[in-house]
């Protein structure tokens, strides 16, 4: 079993470790199943150790059943053995609401705390079930502050170890760290040799901000997806020259840069796969190729923009 190397997140009862590999549970169109929770328990038997899900993709009750069964099978003496990662919904994103959505998300997850807490989007949506496709006439304005207050109360109860946020631009982060008591300890984002976040990445390192990749494999298929990262002829290239899988050649550029990697594979061949990007690195010759891949966003979030909501355009939500 692979050792998966850890970072330490700072959180009010002490330095955290979080696995740097982490199990990725969304899929396209949302919902838990057998499957995923079988997924799960044999990425847990592989070693891993880390699980990212949220409210919106309804894997949180997989996750909780697959956790317990491995608790109950001895494969990990407790949950304390794991980094879980959950997040709120647009829906929930109000100050009066957060501790309630997070309280949902700990009774899915059959937990007392996650480990990261996360704002998925810095988007607020009319209060209420998750709706889908996002309706952009439920957009409504984006209060950080209130929100985050009630992330830092949720953190300083002991629900959520670390708190942070997603899909958030250097602006944002920027305002968030403005008036924050508790800073971010996350920001997660699409990170992958297409969409490699310069920017943002050296505002994070810069600020103490872990920086936690989603779609490191482009997430093809999925609704916030593309399909050409895993078609990247350069990567087919450096791949094959090296004897290595594209995906392998892919997270493991994630994972030089110091972000966490999250990345989804229910099937235990390519889970055992994407472990194995520890012991061997990439040359200085192959980040250089890579480093030339022109740049396209994966997933813009053309969802989250609207003409009476608060991002007018794409430029405004990444601003
Ligand atoms: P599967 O679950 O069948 O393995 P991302 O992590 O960027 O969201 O991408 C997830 C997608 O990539 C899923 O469709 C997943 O399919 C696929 N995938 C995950 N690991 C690999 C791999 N090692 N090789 C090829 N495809 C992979």
């Amino acid at each position: 079993m692979e050792t998966i190397p850890e970072v330490s997140l700072n959180t009010l009862s002490g330095p955290k470790a979080m696995p740097l590999i982490g199990m990725g549970t969304a899929v396209y169109p949302f919902a838990g199943s057998e499957t995923m929770q079988a997924a799960i328990l044999s990425a847990i038997k592989l070693g891993y150790r880390h699980f990212d899900t949220a409210a919106l993709y309804q894997s949180e009750r997989p996750l909780g059943e697959a956790v317990a069964k491995a608790i109950s099978m001895g494969l990990l003496k407790s949950r304390d053995e794991l980094f879980i990662t959950s997040k709120l919904w647009c829906s929930d994103a109000h100050g009066d609401r957060v501790m309630g959505a997070l309280q949902t998300t700990l009774r899915n997850l059959q937990m007392d705390y996650v480990d990261l807490y996360l704002i998925h989007w810095p988007v607020s949506a009319k209060p209420g079930k998750i709706n889908l496709p996002f309706p952009k006439d439920e957009i409504e304005e984006f209060d950080m502050r209130s929100v985050w207050e009630a992330m830092e109360e949720c953190n300083r109860l002991g629900l959520a170890k670390s708190i942070g946020v997603s899909n958030f631009s250097c602006k944002k982060l920027e305002h968030l760290l403005s008036f924050a008591k508790i800073p971010p300890a996350a920001n997660q984002v699409e990170v992958n040799p297409l969409w490699q976040q310069k920017k943002l990445r050296e505002f994070c390192v810069q600020k103490g901000i872990q920086v936690c990749a989603y779609s490191p494999l482009g997430a093809k298929g999925t609704l916030w997806g593309t399909d050409q990262v895993m078609g990247s002829k350069m990567l087919q290239d450096i791949a094959q020259a090296k004897g290595k899988s594209l995906a392998q050649i892919c997270l493991r550029w994630v994972f030089e840069q110091g972000d966490c990697v999250l990345v989804k594979s229910f099937n235990e061949e390519r889970m055992k796969q994407n472990l194995d990007i520890i012991n061997w690195e990439l040359s200085d010759d192959e980040r250089e190729k890579i480093d030339q891949i022109p740049q396209r966003k994966g997933f813009p979030g053309l969802e989250f923009v609207s003409s009476d909501g608060p991002y007018k355009n794409l430029e405004e939500l990444w601003d």
